[in-house]
């Protein structure tokens, strides 16, 4: 979800504004997806990096994610989605995290789609998170080295409850994944525009579905 001070810095407005609409951006964006049928969306919302921002936008930030789950987890729920994180929470305000805790206990049941947001998040903590566990498992006597494959290391993934990656956006005319889902993108498809993510909406993720639909996937073979 990248250009939001883009956004506001063309219109001369203060960072937090383009915040304010890049969130706007994420209720039409769920929105959407579930119309198009989508069965899973991860948007990612807050890397590990994004703690080097300074205090105030920070501040910005953790607020907007509380203004979003105390005004959208009523039709979140009754709209069926099921909500999900992806990521190490352990620096977010105890508030926060026990109101995640109480979106994702509550719509756990839900099916129409899931909506993962990644907070706290970096791929390649992910990956060192994942080989730590199996590292502990081994250790117990748990595994044996030898039986760690694929299957077993994505499924000490955050997303081991979560279908495989199919399509991954950025918008904001950026062209590099920014250590996100590095493990699950090998195979994905990529599509790179330079709308601000405060712009995104039901239109563009119908045009970024059409293109995607028009993709060859042949995972390394013919
Ligand atoms: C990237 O734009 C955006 C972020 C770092 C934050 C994204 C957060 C939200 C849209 C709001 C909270 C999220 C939810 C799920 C409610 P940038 O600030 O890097 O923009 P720039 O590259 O133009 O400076």
């Amino acid at each position: 979800m990248d250009g939001n001070g883009r956004w506001a810095k063309q219109r001369g407005l203060p960072r937090v504004a383009g915040h304010k609409q890049g969130v706007e951006a994420v209720r039409r964006t769920v929105r959407a997806a579930s119309e198009l049928g989508i069965e899973a969306l991860t948007l990612y919302a807050f890397s590990t990096e994004n703690w080097r921002r300074p205090e105030d936008e920070i501040s910005d930030l953790l607020g907007l994610l509380r203004f979003f789950i105390s005004r959208e987890l009523d039709a979140l729920h009754k709209a069926g989605v099921r909500i999900l994180i992806l990521g190490d929470l352990c620096r977010f305000p105890a508030d926060i995290v026990a109101d995640i805790k109480h979106a994702i206990e509550r719509t756990a049941g839900n099916s129409k789609m899931t909506l993962a947001i990644a907070l706290g998040y970096g791929a390649r903590a992910e990956i060192v998170h994942a080989a730590r566990t199996l590292a502990a498992k081994a250790v117990a006597g748990e595994i044996a080295p030898d039986q760690i494959d694929e299957v077993m290391f994505d499924a000490a993934l955050y997303t081991h409850d979560m279908p495989p990656l199919d399509l991954l956006i950025r918008t904001s005319g950026e062209v590099r994944l920014s250590n996100f889902l590095l493990w699950q993108a090998a195979y994905a498809e990529m599509i790179f525009i330079d709308q601000f993510w405060p712009d995104f909406g039901h239109e563009t993720l119908a045009q970024c579905l059409d293109e995607y639909a028009r993709r060859e996937r042949r995972y390394g073979g013919l």
